[in-house]
């Protein structure tokens, strides 16, 4: 038994992977509806290489109608689209004397190699900034066992720093194990219901400590009486904890923070009703081109001053997971010169 014509052509527009069949010169019969969809209209009829003009592909089809049963390779495109593609060319033997007909199929490989692409950067990101502690540490050391050796008073002085580069390395270790942890959990949903004000005046008051040494204030804002919401409260007050440490580093001393609480019943994006709680400082705020790219890990800035201020790069990074883990947002509005304001939206049910 044979399928009828007809269904062959329903079943390749229901294949999720573009799909063309060219004939003996190579102009197309036949394109998919995802092949439209993605590369455009217009191309039936048309030489193949009027769509897709890269040598190493048009190479693969040359093999395949001379000869060859089947050929396949990736390539990065730029035209019609973007991209990185696996195209794989099949002959398709007519019972007639014509030539063979030629099934192009397509793979978008985009994502799989963007993917890659940053865990290559991310691998190399962090034995970088492993690196740099550890190559003063090993500086001190030399220096302990030759020149300062006698010298009681260096000695104590490079301990003290050897200290700072140790304790950078376990800050960057813990807050990469809280990413990794975080991105392990990112399909489970909390059920227990917190009480988002004492918990936020928790992490205020233990961050007040650090915030009084340098004469800057935290000041709690709440409105209304917000409902307990469901959240991990490890992960929520990680959150805080980490936008509150970058008011606190990034304002000028004598300085206000204001961490303030709400609810809204029109957020959008949200169909539920949503806690809002933001963070706003009186700091020198961030330049808009930064905006976008503060949450990507180890994006900073002014790498230098993070550094000085002892920041890993990963804080941003840690708290967007943790609040798209909850189905919430982050949204970041600043002004040079003018301050930040830094906004947690949770849902109550979403
Ligand atoms: N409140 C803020 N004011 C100004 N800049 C900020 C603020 N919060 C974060 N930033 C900028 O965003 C960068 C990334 O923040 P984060 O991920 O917490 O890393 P870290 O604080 O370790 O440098 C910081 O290096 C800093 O440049
Ligand atoms: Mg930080």
């Amino acid at each position: 038994m044979t399928l009828p014509s007809i269904a062959i052509e329903q079943i390749l527009n229901e294949l999720q992977e573009p799909v063309l069949v060219l004939d003996g010169e190579r102009h197309i019969l036949f394109m998919n509806q995802t092949a439209i969809s993605l590369f455009g209209e217009g191309f039936v009829g048309r030489n193949f290489v009027r769509l897709f003009r890269h040598a190493d592909v048009m190479k693969i089809i040359t093999d395949v109608s001379d000869g060859k049963n089947e050929a396949s390779i990736k390539v990065a495109l730029e035209n019609p689209i973007k991209g990185v593609f696996n195209f794989k060319v099949t002959s398709l033997d007519q019972d007639t004397q014509q030539s063979p007909l030629l099934l192009v199929t397509i793979k978008d490989l985009t994502d799989l190699a963007n993917a890659e692409q940053m865990r290559t950067d991310f691998v190399a990101n962090v034995s970088h900034e492993l690196r740099s502690p550890l190559t003063a540490l090993s500086g001190f050391i030399e220096t302990i066992k030759g020149p300062a050796k006698d010298d009681v008073l260096a000695r104590e002085r490079f301990l003290g720093l050897m200290e700072l580069e140790a304790s950078r390395m376990v800050r960057l270790i813990s807050d990469l194990l809280s990413l990794s942890k975080v991105e392990a959990r990112q399909n489970q949903r909390p059920s227990k219901h917190i009480d988002m004000v004492e918990l936020t005046k928790r992490v205020v008051t233990t961050l007040s400590n650090t915030a009084v040494k340098e004469n800057k204030h935290i000041k709690v804002d709440i409105e209304g009486k917000p409902k307990p919401l469901p959240v991990f409260e490890d992960e929520i007050t990680q959150v805080l904890i980490n936008l509150i440490e970058n008011a606190v580093k990034y304002s000028a001393p004598e300085s206000e923070i204001t961490v303030s609480i709400c609810t809204n019943n029109h957020i959008a994006g949200f169909t539920d009703r949503v806690l809002s709680i933001s963070v706003e400082d009186q700091g020198e705020g961030i330049a808009r081109e930064h905006l976008p790219r503060l949450t990507e890990r180890f994006y900073r800035v002014d790498t230098h001053r993070s550094r000085d201020k002892g920041g890993t790069g990963l804080g941003l990074a840690i708290v967007k997971h943790i609040i798209s883990q909850h189905r919430g947002r982050l949204q970041i509005s600043s002004v040079e010169g003018n301050g930040s304001v830094f906004t947690v939206h949770l849902p109550y049910r979403d």
